[in-house]
């Protein structure tokens, strides 16, 4: 029987001990706080940004949102930032991917307080990461790892294929499995648009996590008896419905399912995760700038 991952009762236990964590902190006197800034247009973004200020006000974090029209000159963003990093009350920022071609993308992750940096984006948060050293976990790769945990699947000595090497998921995924830890020390292959013989490595592994953007791209054919497979996609394809589009992964699921012994649904699987492991960085960011000792899940 294939084990069908559920991100949902995952990232919700996560979400009740982060409460509590929230409540010891108000003890304290304090109360996170998340700034999310949306400079898009984009239906998605403008989804991803409303659920995660959502989720915030569901576990008592205090949520600021800032929206920039999407072609206002760059420096409103860049201004912005300088504010919510001057704020205290302010722990974490959050500045929503793709941004408009005027904009310096390097420029804002560079300019994000990395302290504040939740999204583990900024440079110092990359190096740190990849020297076994990280302080944010980038939160899509974070909420993979949370996922094997609660389901007992061992990366230790598994072959782990990524397919996909963005910097907000494959490549941090790749350094966090890699890491010698008992949540990492698998080995790792990361695949990408110019990989060769793209099946050949997928049949090896013990673990696909497919990254890639692409629609229902990996199937059964590709993957091995019991794998695990976990689909970070969340691609919109034009479907016969109300909003005149579906939700799809990377992964085509009726067919891997076939195969798998663990798969991740879209949605229900490593979508809900990410909202949580940004709510954990938030925690994370309060107990650090407060400096108090936060029990983190
Ligand atoms: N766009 C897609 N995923 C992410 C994410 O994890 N963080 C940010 N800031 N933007 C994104």
């Amino acid at each position: 029987m294939t084990e069908v991952i559920d991100g949902n009762a995952v990232a919700s236990e996560i979400r009740e001990s982060l409460s509590e964590s929230i409540d010891a902190l108000a003890e304290a006197g304090v109360t996170p706080g998340l700034a999310t800034v949306l400079m898009s247009d984009d239906p998605a973004s403008e989804t991803y940004v409303s659920m995660k200020q959502r989720d915030c006000e569901e576990v008592g974090i205090d949520g600021i949102h800032v929206e920039i029209d999407s072609d206002a000159p760059a420096e409103e963003l860049y201004d912005t930032i300088d504010e919510l990093n001057a704020d205290s009350s302010v722990h974490g920022i959050l500045v929503q991917m793709p941004l408009p071609d005027h904009v310096d993308e390097r420029r804002v992750l560079r300019s994000i307080d990395p302290v504040k940096d939740v999204d583990g984006f900024h440079p110092e948060n990359v190096g740190r990461l990849v020297a076994g050293n990280d302080r944010y976990r980038p939160c899509t790769p974070h909420g993979v790892q949370k996922l094997f945990e609660a389901y007992d699947i061992e990366t230790e000595g598994a072959d782990a294929v990524i397919v996909g090497r963005s910097n907000i998921v494959g490549k941090p995924l790749a350094n966090l499995l890699l890491q010698k830890a008992p949540d990492g020390n698998a080995t790792v292959t990361v695949c990408h648009s110019r990989t060769e013989d793209l099946e050949a490595k997928t049949r090896n592994a013990d673990i696909v996590v497919a990254a890639a953007g692409l629609p229902e791209f990996i199937d059964g054919e590709m993957i091995s008896e019991g794998a695990t497979v976990i689909d970070v996609g969340i691609n919109r394809v034009d479907a016969d419905t109300e909003k005149g589009y579906e939700l799809v992964g990377d992964v085509d699921y009726e067919s891997a399912k076939a195969k798998a012994g663990a798969i991740t649904p879209v949605p229900g699987g490593v979508g809900p995760m990410t909202r949580a492991m940004l709510l954990y960085n938030t925690v994370k960011a309060a107990g650090l700038q407060e400096d108090l000792a936060v029990e983190l899940p």
